[in-house]
């Protein structure tokens, strides 16, 4: 079932953390994203920077049909259609670009664009799109941005990503047009490559914690 992009924002919006999984391995990916659901984590954007991620994605999807399962680093209007064939929830980029801008809002795939600063936001804008991905949060400014970017664009609401920890977020998430963080801590490659469940568990079990 294809969940609305107000229903995946709505998700958001209850969950506040979105954990961003990179892995090219579709059994840990399964089992990773599991693991995170089943700590209160079921939302995850899983990146296109392996080269099967559309494989992953696909397999994950398939097999977690009880977690909303994103697609991130969307550089191309290519890589957009194969990860709608995929079936994924939603799309996320790092920056945004008049070409991708203009393919995912005709692709009827939820997205969310990222932006630097205001004027890539007002590009989103023109788009569209008033929930984007404000990355990388910690290098452009982080929630002071956000709060300055209120002003003018009193209707936007940031995914504050890129230098996030499980420390951090609380203060992130006290910011009004702060929809969300995001952030692979909860899933480092290390722990992953160990197979160590338990210890992503316990990481996504404080996010989730972190975020009420
Ligand atoms: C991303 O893909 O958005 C970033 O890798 C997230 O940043 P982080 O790794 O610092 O959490």
């Amino acid at each position: 079932m294809s969940l609305s992009k107000q229903n995946i924002i709505a998700q958001l919006a209850q969950l506040r953390v979105l954990p961003i999984l990179v892995t090219d391995d579709v059994e840990q990916a399964i089992r990773c994203v599991t693991t995170l659901a089943d700590n209160g984590l079921p939302a995850v954007e899983i990146t296109l920077r392996t080269p099967n991620a559309m494989t992953v994605l696909r397999e994950v999807v398939q097999a977690c049909p009880g977690v909303t399962v994103g697609a991130g680093t969307i550089l191309t209007p290519a890589q957009l259609d194969a990860v709608k064939e995929t079936g994924a929830a939603f799309g996320i980029s790092p920056g945004i670009t008049p070409v991708l801008a203009k393919a995912a809002a005709q692709s009827g795939l939820p997205y969310f664009p990222g932006v630097g600063g205001a004027s890539d936001l007002m590009l989103a804008l023109e788009h569209g799109f008033d929930v984007v991905k404000l990355f990388p949060s910690d290098l452009v400014g982080g929630v002071k941005m956000a709060k300055a970017l209120g002003g003018p664009f009193p209707d936007v609401r940031f995914c504050l990503t890129g230098g996030v920890t499980v420390e951090s977020m609380p203060t992130l998430l006290q910011q009004p047009n702060v929809l969300c963080v995001g952030g692979s801590w909860m899933c480092p490659a290390g722990l992953i490559a160990a197979n160590d469940w338990v210890a992503i568990g316990a990481l996504a079990a404080a996010a989730a914690l972190a975020a009420k």
